[in-house]
């Protein structure tokens, strides 16, 4: 009750919220209080260091894309304050429409950081309210967005669909939902319509959507790179050969097990929390639980949304690809742990 109370006021009154707070601190264990000082210190300290390692730049500028991704994906101020599991998605075109029915996608935090929130660059003005309806602060930047990269530099080819990557493209605006009681960032959004320009403006471009979500280039490359941890991991990095060669099988196996027929980004069974595992960083992402949810037959599910038994020779061959990627993820991950400069 109070928290609520004290939550509207922090947009308003700081002072006569401090007042609030000395008296209501003994008998109230909801550290709500608390925490909104640590938010508006973490919007702050967000906000400052996205307008410094990802400042306006040209929309087609990779090296500014890559200072910004590396600096995103390794120990920042932004990935200190994702939640364990976030969602990702477009402002829903419904300005009314609440979170919980928006279409968002599930991503881990180094995979939003690196592959998502650096896509876009930031001037550092921003705004934080608490937003009653949701039970959540908002903070929302102004960005832009880097529609002219190289293909290989997208997750994917968000241009598969014409409407998001037109608002992908228009976007002004970087959204971040806050959980009041854990100072987390919980959710990313993306919208054309929040308040002034984007930080640079850009031409829209159309380009073609072959339907494949991986594909190798002239130079025999496999892209989209950035999926590779490409730029995320350092190029001595002795486990990304481990890495590439166990995602494959595992791959093959999870299309035996018909997983991509299901969790790809154009959502076929329009998942309201979709779980994207078709490239080497989702799945990074994602390991443990596949895993689990394969362990525990929970998946596959069939045409009808049932679970679909596996067949034991498919399912053994899953859990052991799985497991080999796992071990790959886990193992390069450390390495980097251990050798950052
Ligand atoms: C027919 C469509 C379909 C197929 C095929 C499918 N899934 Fe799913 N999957 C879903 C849906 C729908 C959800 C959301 C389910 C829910 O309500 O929790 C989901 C959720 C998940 C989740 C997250 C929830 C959890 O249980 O942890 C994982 C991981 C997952 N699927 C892995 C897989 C794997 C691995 C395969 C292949 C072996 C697979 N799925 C095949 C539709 C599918």
């Amino acid at each position: 009750m109070f928290g609520a109370i004290a939550r509207r006021l922090v947009t308003s009154g700081a002072l006569l919220l401090a007042a609030l707070l000395t008296v209501d601190a003994a008998e109230n264990d909801d550290d709500l209080p608390d925490l909104a000082d640590q938010i508006a210190q973490m919007a702050s300290e967000v906000a400052l260091e996205l307008q410094q390692v990802c400042s306006p730049a040209s929309p087609s500028d990779e090296a500014a894309f890559d200072r910004c991704r590396r600096s995103l994906f390794g120990d920042s101020a932004l990935r200190r304050s994702l939640a364990p599991r976030l969602l990702w998605g477009r402002r829903n075109q419904d300005a009314g429409a609440a979170l919980k029915d928006t279409n968002l996608t599930q991503f881990a935090p180094d995979v939003i950081a690196g592959l998502y929130l650096s896509l876009f660059m930031y001037s550092g003005e921003y705004s934080i309210e608490y937003v009653e309806r949701e039970r959540l602060y908002v903070m929302r930047l102004r960005a832009g967005f880097r529609n002219l990269l190289a293909p290989g530099n997208f997750p994917y080819p968000f241009w598969h669909d014409e409407a998001k990557w037109g608002v992908y493209q228009a976007a002004n605006s970087v959204l971040l939902w806050v959980n009041p009681k854990t100072a987390k960032i919980v959710i990313g959004q993306f919208t054309e319509r929040g308040n002034g320009s984007p930080v640079v403006s850009t031409q829209p471009i159309r380009p073609k959507f072959d339907g494949k979500w991986m594909w190798t280039d002239k130079e025999g490359r496999i892209q989209p790179r950035v999926t590779l941890f490409d730029g995320l991991f350092r190029q001595d990095n002795p486990y990304l050969q481990k890495l590439d060669v166990t995602y494959r099988t595992l791959a093959l196996r999870m299309r035996d097990a018909q997983c991509d027929s299901c969790h790809v980004p154009n959502n076929p069974w329009k998942m309201r929390r979709l779980v994207l595992m078709h490239t080497p960083a989702h799945a990074a992402g994602e390991i443990a639980r596949l895993m689990a949810a394969v362990r525990e037959d929970r998946m596959p599910l069939d045409d009808s949304g049932i679970e679909q038994l596996l067949d034991p020779a498919l399912k053994r061959a899953l859990l052991e690809s799985g497991g080999a990627f796992e071990e790959s993820v886990k193992a390069a991950k450390e390495w980097e742990g251990a050798h950052r400069d």
